[in-house]
């Protein structure tokens, strides 16, 4: 776990909570909904405030929910259909089979190694026909941002290699230009993948 980062989320967690709130649900978030079974488990790595969580859950999905920042689950730990948990996802250790993997950008805060290591574990914690949603940063070269955040965004090319590596197959893969927390504007991927075997 990256200790800046993190800092920055416990800090921020009532401002951040209050920027994702102004957000309606994304294209992302239906597509993942459309494609996991119904009434499925799902899990959802570095929830952050929650607000994909609750929706999740109340479209009917059993959710869990898990990130490294105490303050951020603290926004939703009212939040009694979900179950919360202070995990860092560099030592996660996936206890229960899922439907579904949900990663909003999150991974994108671990370096390198340990993003291929938990796309290994996360294949293996879903069931078949199982999947996997990413949404991270595309790029090449890992970086602070101005708020000391840590960044490892990942192209395209790596992203379908690791997967495929994995038996996730890629049924969708859509880009955006969009803008930070921190006004940056950003590059974004969302990819959605299938456990084939
Ligand atoms: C950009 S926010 C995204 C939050 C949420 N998924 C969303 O889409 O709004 C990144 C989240 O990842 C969490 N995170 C970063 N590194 C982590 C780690 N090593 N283990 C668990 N969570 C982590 C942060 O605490 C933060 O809540």
């Amino acid at each position: 776990m990256d200790r800046k980062t993190i800092e920055f989320y416990n800090k921020n967690a009532h401002r951040y909570a209050e920027w994702r709130s102004k957000e309606s649900a994304d294209l992302s978030q239906r597509i993942f909904l459309n494609e996991v079974k119904l009434n499925g488990k799902i899990i959802d790595l570095g929830c952050g405030t929650g607000e994909k969580a609750i929706w999740f859950n109340k479209k009917g999905l059993k959710v869990d929910a898990v990130d490294a920042s105490l303050e951020m689950l603290e926004k939703f730990k009212h939040f009694k259909d979900i179950s919360t948990k202070q995990i860092d996802l560099s030592k996660i250790m996936f206890l229960k089979k899922y439907d579904g993997v949900w990663a909003s950008f999150s991974i994108q805060h671990l370096e390198k190694s340990i993003q291929d290591r938990l796309f290994k574990k996360i294949a293996k914690t879903l069931n078949k026909n199982g999947i996997f949603y990413i949404g991270i940063h595309e790029g090449n070269k890992s970086y602070r941002d101005n708020l000391h955040r840590l960044y490892v965004p990942r192209s395209e090319t790596e992203l379908k290699k690791i997967l495929k590596k994995n038996k996730l197959q890629i049924f969708n893969l859509f880009k955006e230009k969009n803008f930070s927390f921190d006004n940056k504007p950003i590059k974004i991927m969302h990819i959605f993948s299938k456990l084939i075997c």
